[in-house]
């Protein structure tokens, strides 16, 4: 450490953020790089439990910065739960917390009354103890908190977590699966501070509008983190867990990324891509040769999602750094997967629609597009002009009443309603719905409870290859249409209803949700 004292440091860091600079945002920044941090492992105990315990902590995510966080079991995100196909888990979830909280197990088909849902609420002090039965593929899911209307800020205050499903067919193929050596999970995350060290967060127009945009990247809660792993094979377990912001991730050498699974599991064999993009909520497994044994970052590189390209995402940005220099890898890039059951022959013809719109859009709009945002994203380069009248409107603009917020998206018209079951779809059987995005504005990831779906078509077309199999969300770009194939093996009654949303968790927020009972 070099002499600058804790103070010149402070406000060395504040001015950083106020200018919308990015701690981590220069690659081979000498020292200080922080470890990667590994999510542990937590199986069930010999009664077949696992105890979740939400917290408040604190992390120092800069230097000398503390912020005020929430965690599971630890002060920021939570363990990886580990289950396997066929168990019977006995989860114990205790909030800690002075605010209620439930915690939904995104990805997980069970039952309504098991999901963690805004209807499962768990009240400060109370324990929750929901019976999860795991009967699906193995996967890699996850867990955060549900509540109406405050997901979004429960979410950036650390509440999330890894649901791993193992299963013995996934065993079988030799995957790297030594959990931080060569089977890597990644965490992607973006925030954005106040100057007290604290998470920013406020619903204002731009919030209900683009949904949260951060200028600091967390992988695993920590700022441009550096991983030393197996040299070999290495499995990177990717989840977007950002409230809004989508991905293009690559390779800094430009090596390929082999997609083996989608959010509900392995796909049938291994997707060869250069670039990857993953969107709110979505996960994937990607394999990735280490073999040679240099080091080599994962990027992100300029989406074109609205205001996310404002400084320093007007660049490649790296996430994280991976050191492949450990001991010799194990496991291998088969060249077959798993047997996805084949689509359902003779669907029936779509029976439901889901449109999700945006009805404060035009305000919202009005404001990014006055402060040049269009032009911004449009030639992706970096007016400073723009870029601070952007940065304000996003930092400044004053929070919406409440009712403004709760009505400012929907789902076929209507913002959400607890307490409104808006439809109920039949047990055990193949449906076909189509989700759309009805205002021509922006990208949703759509996800749905309760299920794992196929997409069928995205916009009239075949979805690209790592879509094609198990998914539980479906991104839909502006003015686009994904047409799933859906079955729900489990019931949800009018009182724990399954939620259909976008993931964008501002827009979830702010209205963009229906809930739906399964009989
Ligand atoms: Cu990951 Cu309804 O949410
Ligand atoms: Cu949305």
């Amino acid at each position: 450490m070099n002499a600058l004292s804790r103070r010149e440091l402070l406000s060395g860091i504040a001015a950083l953020a106020a200018a919308g600079a990015l701690p981590g945002s220069r690659p081979g920044r000498a020292a200080g790089r922080p470890a990667l941090p590994i999510p542990p492992e937590l199986r069930a105990d010999a009664e077949g439990t696992v105890a979740l315990r939400a917290q408040p902590g604190e992390m120092e995510f800069r230097p000398g910065v503390r912020t005020p966080t929430y965690g599971i079991n630890g002060p920021f995100l939570g363990p990886a739960i580990r289950v396997r196909r066929g168990d019977r888990v006995a989860v114990k979830v205790t909030n800690g917390l002075d605010e209620a909280i439930t915690l939904h197990w995104h990805g997980l088909k069970i039952p309504g009354d098991a999901d963690g849902s805004p209807y499962n609420l768990i009240r400060p002090g109370a324990t929750w103890r929901p019976t999860l039965e795991i009967d699906q593929p193995a996967a890699t899911c996850w867990f955060h908190p549900h509540v109406y209307p405050a997901t979004a800020e429960l979410v950036i205050k650390g509440l999330a977590g890894l649901f791993l499903i193992d299963d013995a067919e996934s065993d079988a193929l030799g995957l790297p699966s030594r959990w931080g050596v060569d089977d890597i999970p990644l965490i992607l995350q973006d925030r954005r501070f106040n100057p007290d060290g604290s998470f920013f967060h406020r619903f204002n127009l731009v919030a209900v509008t683009a949904g949260y945009v951060g200028d600091s990247l967390l992988v695993n809660g920590a700022a441009y983190p550096e991983a030393r792993t197996a040299r070999g094979w290495l499995r990177l377990r990717l989840l977007n867990g950002s409230n809004a912001r989508s991905y293009r991730l690559g390779l800094s050498d430009g090596r390929s990324l082999y997609v083996v699974a989608s959010d509900g599991g392995l796909l049938s064999e291994p997707v060869e891509l250069k670039e990857l993009t993953i969107y709110g909520g979505e996960r994937y497994e990607v394999l990735v040769d280490a073999r040679n044994g240099r080091p080599f970052d994962l990027v992100s590189r300029p989406t074109g999602q609205m205001a996310m390209n404002l400084p320093p995402f007007d660049g490649e940005l790296p996430l994280v750094t991976l050191r492949p220099d450990g001991a010799e890898g194990e496991g291998r890039l088969p060249d077959a997967l798993v047997q996805l059951p084949p689509l359902v022959a003779g669907l029936p013809p779509v029976s439901r629609n889901l449109v999700m719109q945006m009805l404060l859009d035009a305000q919202g709009m009005d404001l990014l597009k006055a402060a040049g945002l269009m032009k911004m994203d449009r030639e992706k380069k970096t007016d400073p002009a723009v870029v601070k009248a952007v940065t304000k409107l996003i930092t400044d603009g004053p929070a919406l009443p409440l009712d403004q917020q709760l009505g400012a998206n929907a789902v076929n018209g209507t913002p959400f309603r607890m307490g409104a079951v808006s439809f109920s779809a039949p047990l055990k059987t193949d449906l076909r719905w189509l989700i759309s995005e009805g205002s021509d504005r922006m990208q949703h990831p759509v996800h749905i409870h309760g299920c794992q779906f196929r997409i069928l078509a995205l916009d009239g077309k075949p979805p690209p290859a790592q879509m094609a199999g198990w998914k539980d969300i479906a991104p839909i770009e502006k003015g686009g249409t994904a047409e799933i194939q859906v079955r729900f093996d489990h019931p949800a009654p009018r009182e724990h209803p399954f939620m259909a949303h976008c993931h964008n968790l501002e827009h979830e927020d702010s209205g963009m949700m229906t809930d739906f009972s399964v009989a």
